[in-house]
This record gives structure tokens, C-alpha cells and sequence, in this order.
């Protein structure tokens, strides 16, 4: 039975303004109580305009917050050598409490070497295996932006995921196998579709939860949504007219999912959101202050 009703919208920037102005008072009260804000220092290397938005991003979503935010803007010719050099300064500064090293690093640069040099305790992007592994043994720590977003975003619908089936579609490090261990966490059964994945239709027509993250502009067709389903949709794509667009195609997604995320305004302001909401986190762990 198809359902011919409008899901309802998650509405991530909403959700996102709302943590975001509690946020704000929770650090001015740590900035009273302690005598300074959180700090987090941002790395970018080299001059890709779309990461250079994100940092600028980050930069003002720490400003409105109170959080007070390190830049160190690299050229792209910078040395592995210095970088790691960098990182184990801010790794030793008292002042900053979250480290984070915008991705994707020029070719020279290993990013795994990278990361793994972050201090697992500054690691507010939550990409370090230290607290990967936290995740995977439910021990959740610094846990990754954009999948605890998603885990935030799916809170608001009100419904209990335990036992539900959750299929995400994308298994890279940074979204789709946190999302994974997120959702496992939670209590659903979990399916991870990938490229080697057969038959993906068949996966995403029993998923009950559907995550997509693919990063292919509609990949995901209305058609293949389970009638009631949540749509969590993280791709973000720019159409030949400049408006954006994501993974699944949210014109008929919509007519069959009780709940869906829009693009713009869904995922995308639940990920800085939660790198702040790291940062304050990783400050009180620092200051021995309970969470
Ligand atoms: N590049 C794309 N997304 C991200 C992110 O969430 N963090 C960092 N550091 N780099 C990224």
C-alpha cells in the first residue's frame, strides 16, 4: 500500500538553532565558573574553496556559541612533517581544547597519519580509531559529527529504534560506518549497501530507518521508500540551477516516508552543531568538570 500522504519534515536547522542557543548559555556559564571558553583549533591546508567555506563555517558557529576558535590556514604546499609538528603543539596547548584538520588534505599528506596524531582526547571531529573503537565497544566518547547529527535528528521523531531495520547507503569512515556502529548502539538491526552492493533496491525497500550517504545526486529513488519509513538524507549536491539537492529523491521519497530530512536544512546544520557540542564536551573532560 502506497501511503499518498506528505512525511513529515526533520528539520535540522531548527533542531540545530535550538541546541545552539543552549550551547551559548552552557558556555558562558563554563566561562564564568572556570575564567575561560572552550577553545577549538581548526587546520585547514590548501585553497579547496568548499573546505575553505566549512572552516569559515566553523569559525562562526564557534563565535556564536562563545567558543573561542584557532585558525591555521596552511598552504597547500605545507610538509607532513610540519603538520604533525602543528598538531603536537595544539595537542599540548592548555587553551585548546578540540583539534580538527579539515579533510580532504593534499596527496602528499597521509590522512590517516594525520589523524591518528590528534590527541584522542582533542579529537572533536570523533575520527580517531581511539574513539571509533570507543563507539564500536558502546563506550561512545567523542563520537563523529555527522552521524551523531543524524542520531539527534532521528531522536525528534520520537521513535524507539530498537529492533527496527536501519540500511545505510555509503560505508565511509567518516559517515556511513560511524552511522552504522550509531544505529547498532541505539538497537537496530543494521545493513551497511556499498559499492560492491547487489541489488540495492532490495536493501533500501526493507529499511524502516534509511540513512543515505552515498554521494551520488538521487541515488535513491522515491519508489524503493517503505510506506512510513524515516529518511535521514546526508548527500548534498549543487544542481545545474545552484539549488541543492541530495542522495534521495525527496519529491516522491516524501509521498511514502513518515518522517524525511530536507536538503537544504536537514543534516547539513546538525553537523557543526555537534562539532561544538564535542568541543564543550571535550573542555569539561579536561577540566575534570562531569558532562
Ligand atoms: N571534510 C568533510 N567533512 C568533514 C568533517 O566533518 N570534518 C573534517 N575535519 N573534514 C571534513
Amino acid at each position: 500500500m502506497t501511503q499518498t500522504t506528505n512525511a513529515r519534515i526533520l528539520d535540522g536547522k531548527a533542531l540545530a538553532d535550538r541546541m545552539r542557543t543552549a550551547m551559548h548559555d552552557d558556555v558562558q556559564a563554563l566561562k564564568n565558573k572556570h575564567g575561560r571558553a572552550p577553545g577549538l583549533a581548526v587546520i585547514i591546508v590548501g585553497d579547496d574553496p568548499a573546505s575553505h567555506v566549512y572552516v569559515k563555517n566553523k569559525k562562526i558557529g564557534c563565535e556564536k556559541a562563545g567558543i573561542t576558535s584557532f585558525s591555521h590556514e596552511l598552504p597547500a604546499s605545507t610538509t607532513q612533517q610540519h603538520l604533525l609538528g602543528l598538531i603536537s603543539e595544539l595537542n599540548h596547548d592548555p587553551l585548546v581544547d578540540g583539534v580538527l584538520v579539515q579533510l580532504p588534505v593534499p596527496d602528499h599528506i597521509d590522512s590517516k597519519v594525520i589523524l591518528q596524531a590528534i590527541d584522542p582526547g582533542k579529537d572533536v571531529d570523533g575520527f580517531h580509531p581511539y574513539n571509533i573503537g570507543c563507539l564500536t565497544v558502546r563506550q561512545p566518547s567523542l563520537r563523529s559529527c555527522t552521524p551523531f547529527g543524524c542520531m539527534k535528528l532521528l531522536e525528534e521523531t520520537g521513535a524507539d529504534l530498537h529492533g527496527k531495520e536501519a540500511v545505510i547507503v555509503g560505508a565511509s569512515n567518516i559517515v556511513g560506518r560511524p552511522m552504522a556502529l550509531e544505529l547498532l548502539l541505539a538497537g537496530a538491526t543494521v545493513t551497511v549497501c556499498h559499492r560492491f552492493t547487489q541489488d540495492l533496491k532490495s536493501h533500501v525497500e526493507r529499511a524502516d530507518i534509511l540513512v543515505a550517504a552515498a554521494g551520488k545526486q538521487g541515488l535513491i529513488q522515491g519508489a524503493w521508500i517503505k510506506p512510513g519509513a524515516t529518511v535521514i538524507d546526508v548527500g548534498i549536491h549543487r544542481r545545474a540551477d545552484g539549488t541543492l539537492t541530495g542522495d534521495v529523491d525527496f519529491a516522491e521519497a516524501s509521498k511514502r516516508a513518515a518522517w524525511i530530512t530536507p536538503v537544504p536544512g536537514g543534516v547539513g546544520p546538525m553537523t557543526i552543531t555537534m562539532l561544538l557540542y564535542n568541543t564543550i564536551l571535550a573542555f569539561r573532560k579536561h577540566i575534570g568538570e562531569p558532562a
